[in-house]
């Protein structure tokens, strides 16, 4: 897909959680809020949100669904690795990544489902030298730059192509021997009516008594209310310029879906937080949606 100079900038703030590309978004008030509550709306955004009637016809539904992994895999042949800032919050905000052990010296084995060029890996490979990290990805672009990288090395990462929605994750990792798997800005880019499937994949991997470590973007975040009309698939789930989907989770939403995946919840809060753009000149509220969900351990009977 051909993006202009214009709908490239649309996509880089679409795409912009903590993309570096979107003009270096940086934190406008210092740290971030959790709270069970969904961000109240304006009466303006209740109208813009309110007007938005038409879906996206049928046809193209399918259409993005079926060209969902080579719209992807145009993006990282677009982007390369400079779009997403490496992930260097992920063990501040997760002790689990760090604490997940019973004994000092061993292995915490993670899987970063939906893993892009790596921002979230490499951080913690470089941070903790005993950690093995599965990696994977659809996008097979995505999936070389993980393994082009020079800190990948065979011994301590394995990356891998697997669409999440339908390639038996067991065909690479072996069953319950992973400890804790993150899902960072990933289920959001899946169809709804497929982001079961996705769980319970993830669920076939994970040890009785592991973890997901789960952040996406929330209910009326700001890249929510700023889709302009046409770009509407459902309910809370939109279309980019590029292609590339996403959908924004209230903490019910979520809760049901694990819940009906097998998992128990643990935490599940919106982070608000203020970034600023550049760009724009703007500060604008972001929502995200951060969780844990466990795999319940085997009981006996
Ligand atoms: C916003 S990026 C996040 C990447 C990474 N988790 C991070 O924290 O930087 C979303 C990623 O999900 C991948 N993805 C989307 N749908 C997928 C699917 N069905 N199976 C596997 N990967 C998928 C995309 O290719 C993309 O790399």
């Amino acid at each position: 897909m051909a993006l202009s100079t214009h709908d490239k900038g649309r996509v880089s703030i679409e795409h912009g959680e903590e993309g570096k590309s979107c003009e270096k978004m940086t934190l406008c008030v210092p740290g971030q809020t959790k709270t069970s509550n969904a961000k109240e709306l304006t009466q303006e955004d209740l109208d813009k949100l309110g007007s938005e009637r038409a879906l996206v016809s049928d046809f193209k539904q399918m259409k993005l669904e079926k060209d969902a992994q080579k719209n992807w895999d145009l993006f990282y042949k677009r982007n390369t690795t400079n779009f997403f800032k490496d992930r260097h919050w992920t063990t501040r905000e997760f002790e689990e990544l760090k604490a997940f052990r019973e004994f000092e010296s061993q292995r915490l084995v993670l899987l970063e489902a939906g893993c892009g060029v790596g921002n979230c890996i490499f951080p913690l490979l470089e941070e903790d030298l005993t950690i093995f990290v599965y990696a994977c990805d659809f996008s097979p672009r995505a999936v070389e730059f993980v393994k082009q990288n020079p800190l990948y090395c065979p011994e301590r990462c394995c990356a891998f192509q697997c669409d999440l929605t339908k390639d038996d994750l067991i065909e690479n990792v072996p069953k319950e021997s992973v400890d804790v798997v993150t899902l960072i800005f990933v289920l959001s880019a899946v169809h709804p009516n497929k982001m079961t499937q996705v769980l319970e994949n993830i669920s076939r991997v994970l040890k009785p008594g592991g973890i997901v470590l789960f952040r996406d973007y929330g209910l009326h975040d700001h890249a929510m209310l700023r889709f302009k009309s046409g770009s509407k698939l459902g309910e809370n789930f939109y279309v980019r310029q590029d292609g590339t989907r996403s959908y924004f989770f209230s903490r019910e939403f979520l809760a049901q879906l694990f819940e009906e995946a097998g998992f128990q919840s643990v935490t599940n809060d919106y982070v608000l937080r203020e970034t600023v753009n550049k760009k724009e000149g703007l500060c604008v509220p972001r929502v995200f949606l951060q969780s844990k969900f466990t795999k319940p351990a085997q009981t006996h009977s």
